[in-house]
């Protein structure tokens, strides 16, 4: 349509649906990647093989830029307990990141990449510094959401950072970012290393998180596909059963055909939102109302968060982890590893009073490293 239209509103058109269309394919494309990436192989890992490996492939592109790469990697960082293929693709975004931010600035453009080991924490420091115009205060917070970009269409599709997140955090990591507006972005990657792993691994299994007979029914509700997508992703790896809905709507037909154990609903939805749902469940089945939990993108709009007080039920911020996720599942379950804990109160709760919900909201920079 693009090569054959005789005007430039259609050819524009066109070119508008050909990149949109790109667009999806790409966020396609990443999901299938993460899905195939479960359940991950993990073996004890060289990060300077790793660091190498990647550079072998985006060498020849930052050279091309005029990207001076400076690498220091400690000998003494030891093996991680980490699946290769999924380490090398957090360091690729990375390191892209990096490059793509520094297209942006004249001058000095330069990545360095540094590791070392951190004897009293015990774990492993991987740090991509960049001098690219930096990151400004006000994004900084959403980075790591799926799907946020600053880049234009075709350029980014806004899941890197959120792929890494993730990945980091299934390795019991962690990822976060420092950075001064028009001193570059300096990202952090901290993992265990796999002796560490390995000694932990039976403990996690001693826990019984994943004992035959506890699975459960979860309802999803979220108008956003890929957002349910990924909640329903992570519920039955965890061995659960998964139903989604996109709307109120549905959510409350499929609720009055058959039974679940926990209800996690979207708070903000078009025609029947969170609220009304929770609205229509106190009338019509009361005893719901404690199996139901909320996940918001946004507690930093009042009505959000008087909602969110009001009810007092657990609810997950976005970006939420696996790990809050999980919890937030074991606590509506009651299979909270604090038997004391009622559900309003137990840690995994974000249900609590308006400065805590504030100051969390406003804080949301540090949302990957707060697991
Ligand atoms: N090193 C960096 N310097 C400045 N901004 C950065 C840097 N890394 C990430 N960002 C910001 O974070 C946003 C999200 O990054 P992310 O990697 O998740 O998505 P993307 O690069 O836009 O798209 P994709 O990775 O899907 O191609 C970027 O659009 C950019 O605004
Ligand atoms: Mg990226």
């Amino acid at each position: 349509m693009k090569e054959t239209a005789a005007d430039a509103r259609t050819v524009e058109r066109a070119t508008k649906i050909g990149n949109a269309a790109d667009r999806c394919s790409r966020i396609v494309k990443s999901f299938l990647a993460m899905a195939r990436q479960r359940p991950p192989e993990r073996r004890a890992v060289d990060l300077a093989d790793i660091v190498q490996a990647t550079l072998d492939v985006t060498g020849y592109s930052l050279r091309t830029a005029n990207i001076e790469v400076s690498l220091r990697i400690d000998p003494a960082v030891p093996p991680i307990w980490a699946d290769p293929d999924q380490l090398n693709q957090v360091v690729t975004n990375l390191v892209v990141n990096a490059q793509q931010a520094m297209m942006e600035s004249q001058g000095t453009r330069k990545l360095s990449i540094a590791a070392h080991y951190d004897d009293h924490r015990q774990e492993i420091v991987l740090a991509l510094a960049d001098t690219g115009p930096g990151i400004p205060e006000d994004i900084r917070g959403r980075i790591f959401d799926p799907f946020f970009t600053t880049k234009d269409i075709g350029e980014g599709t806004g899941i890197g950072l959120a792929v890494s997140h993730r990945i980091v955090e299934a390795h019991h990591g962690q990822i976060r970012v420092d950075s001064q507006v028009g001193e570059g972005a300096t990202f952090t990657v901290t993992l265990p290393a796999s002796g560490e792993q390995a000694e932990e691994r039976p403990r996690v299994a001693r826990a019984g998180r994943h004992q035959p007979g506890t699975q459960a029914r979860i309802l999803i509700i979220d108008d956003e596909p890929e957002v349910a997508q990924m909640l329903g992703d992570i519920m039955l790896a965890e061995g659960h059963e998964v139903e989604t809905a996109d709307s109120g709507e549905k959510a409350l037909q499929l609720l009055s055909s058959s039974s679940f154990d926990v209800i996690l609903s979207d708070v903000r939805m078009p025609h029947l939102d969170g609220p009304s749902l929770y609205a229509a469940l106190e009338r019509r089945d009361p005893a719901l109302l404690q199996r139901t939990a909320f996940v918001s993108g946004d507690t930093l709009s009042p009505s959000a968060r008087v909602f969110l007080q009001r009810v007092h039920r657990p609810f997950l911020e976005k970006p939420f982890t696996l790990e809050e996720v999980r919890e937030l599942v074991d606590q509506i379950l009651g299979r909270d590893d604090d038997p004391e804990g009622s559900l309003e109160e137990s840690p995994g709760s974000k249900a609590e009073s308006d400065t805590a919900v504030s100051e969390r909201a406003g804080n949301q920079a540090s949302a990957p490293e707060r697991q």
